[in-house]
């Protein structure tokens, strides 16, 4: 027997079986394997939310949540913090390797050709409400990007996949921008490409009426390191987003896009947003004891604390905690830094915490730097989708190149109804819309 093998032996048929086991996993499909005379088919697992199950082999990120470490292509976080910015990160990420300067030349010039946007493009964004959160605009635009760009649809050619992701990296902080000033009613700001990436941004958000904006060298510089932590972190919802969307072969604009709604929600990228309010809505330092108490009763959650992965200490957290500091400097403290400093000291002594091995994650400081800055809290996620589009463009194109891939397509257990015949409306029980609703199992 292989020593790199698992044996199975099913109870229901006395059936032994040996699977090999490669890279700490079993192939599901072997599963399948194990059948027996009233079960046609196969074995399976059932993983909701895929806690255990590896959907693809990646070599762009490593993560080891018990030790609490992050790696880009194997370069520990904090140093690519220190050392690195968002651009050579993103070169890093997309290609594989950290790039000689010409090469690094000839990438920031490659993205920013392409920070412009079709003038057309504003008129899209103009047709939203005045009120529209800026995520939504930006979920929508992005998929509006593929109707300029027919060619992406030619996702096996790499010319065509390295346009469009020059492309949307170069779009994303502009068309991020037009959405905000749309929700102002200001005039959208060109890019000016003698900046740096995040100054370019900074300058597009907020320009006013001088001839050129000057970004301050530190909160540019703070929001580079931030776009850095924020450019990948392997398979996360919008990572498995834009992997499942794109096994479909749907160009790179409208899998970015689905990537960019998985963001939304307030269990992923929408969670520095949901940080803010809680912290507002503590308020003082005296809260804080019932605002914990209430987590424990499993009445809510405490934002920005926990993660699928890290049973510890979030690396990109303790970095974002030091730029907090560095940002001050130049603007002032946040007031809401004091709670979330002192919520996170109760929660870390806390038993229900520390059970559950639960710990500030990079959405617990981030939303308070971002507000420092002058961002609307509906901006956060959208500061998130930003730089996460590099690690979006490289988990697509290493799934578009994967032989062993196929359409995302999962099973499921049918629990619902045997067959039944339609029954004429007139003979349909006359049931009150109570009954209906009591009836009705996980229903809309
Ligand atoms: N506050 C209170 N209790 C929590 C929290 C929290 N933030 N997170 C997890 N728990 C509890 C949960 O109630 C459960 O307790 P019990 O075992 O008694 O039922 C236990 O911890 C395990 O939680 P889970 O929901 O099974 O864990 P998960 O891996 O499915 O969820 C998570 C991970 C990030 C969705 C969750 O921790 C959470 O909702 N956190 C708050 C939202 C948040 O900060 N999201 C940002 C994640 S990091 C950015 C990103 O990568 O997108």
């Amino acid at each position: 027997m292989a020593k790199d093998s698992l044996t199975v032996t099913d109870n229901r048929t006395g059936k032994t079986y040996e699977f090999p086991i490669e890279d700490n996993t079993i192939r599901a499909m072997d599963l399948g394997k194990i059948t027996t005379q009233d079960e046609e088919e196969g074995l399976r697992t059932y993983d909701p939310g895929l806690v255990n199950t590896a959907a693809c082999k990646s070599q762009i990120t490593y993560i080891d949540g018990d030790k609490g470490i992050l790696r880009y292509r194997g370069y520990p976080i904090e140093e690519l913090a220190e050392h690195s910015n968002y651009l050579e990160t993103a070169y890093l990420i997309v290609k594989g390797e950290l790039p000689n300067q010409e090469h690094l030349d000839a990438w920031a010039h490659n993205i920013t050709m392409h920070t412009m946007v079709h003038q057309n493009l504003e008129k899209f964004i103009d047709g939203f409400r005045y009120d529209a959160h800026p995520m939504g605009m930006l979920v929508s635009t992005i998929a509006a990007l593929s109707t300029y760009y027919p060619d992406a649809t030619d996702i096996f050619s790499v010319d065509s996949r390295r346009v469009q992701a020059r492309r949307l990296i170069g779009k994303m902080p502009t068309m991020a921008a037009m959405c905000y000033r749309h929700s102002l009613g200001l005039p959208f700001v060109l890019p000016d490409n003698d900046l740096s990436y995040t100054g370019n941004f900074l300058s597009m958000m907020f320009k006013m009426t001088e001839l050129r904006y000057e970004p301050k060298p530190v909160l540019e510089r703070a929001l580079d390191v931030l776009f850095i932590l924020h450019a990948d972190h392997e398979q996360n919802c919008s990572a498995n987003a834009v992997r499942a969307v794109g096994s479909s072969q749907v160009d790179q604009y409208c899998a970015v896009a689905a990537a960019t709604a998985a963001l939304y929600g307030p269990l992923h990228g929408g969670a520095n947003e949901a940080v803010i309010r809680m912290l507002t809505e503590i308020a003082t330092l005296e809260n804080i004891p019932r605002f914990i108490e209430s987590v424990k009763a499993g009445e809510r959650r405490l934002m920005g604390f926990g993660h699928r992965i890290y049973k510890n200490y979030d690396p990109r957290a303790r970095i974002i905690k030091q730029v907090a500091y560095e940002v001050f400097e130049e603007t002032g403290k946040n007031p809401l830094i004091d709670i979330a400093i002192e919520l996170e000291r109760i929660a870390l002594e806390d038993e229900y915490f520390v059970t559950r091995k639960l710990y500030p994650n990079v959405d617990f400081y981030s939303g308070i730097i971002y507000q420092a800055m002058g961002f609307p809290v509906a901006m956060f996620p959208v500061l998130f989708a930003i730089p996460r589009t590099s690690g979006w463009l490289a988990q697509w194109a290493e799934m578009v190149q994967d032989e062993e891939q196929k359409i995302t397509r999962p099973r499921q257990i049918y629990l619902g109804e045997g067959k039944r015949s339609f029954t004429p409306i007139s003979d349909r029980p006359d049931l009150t819309i109570q009954e209906v609703r009591h009836h009705a199992y996980r229903r809309l």
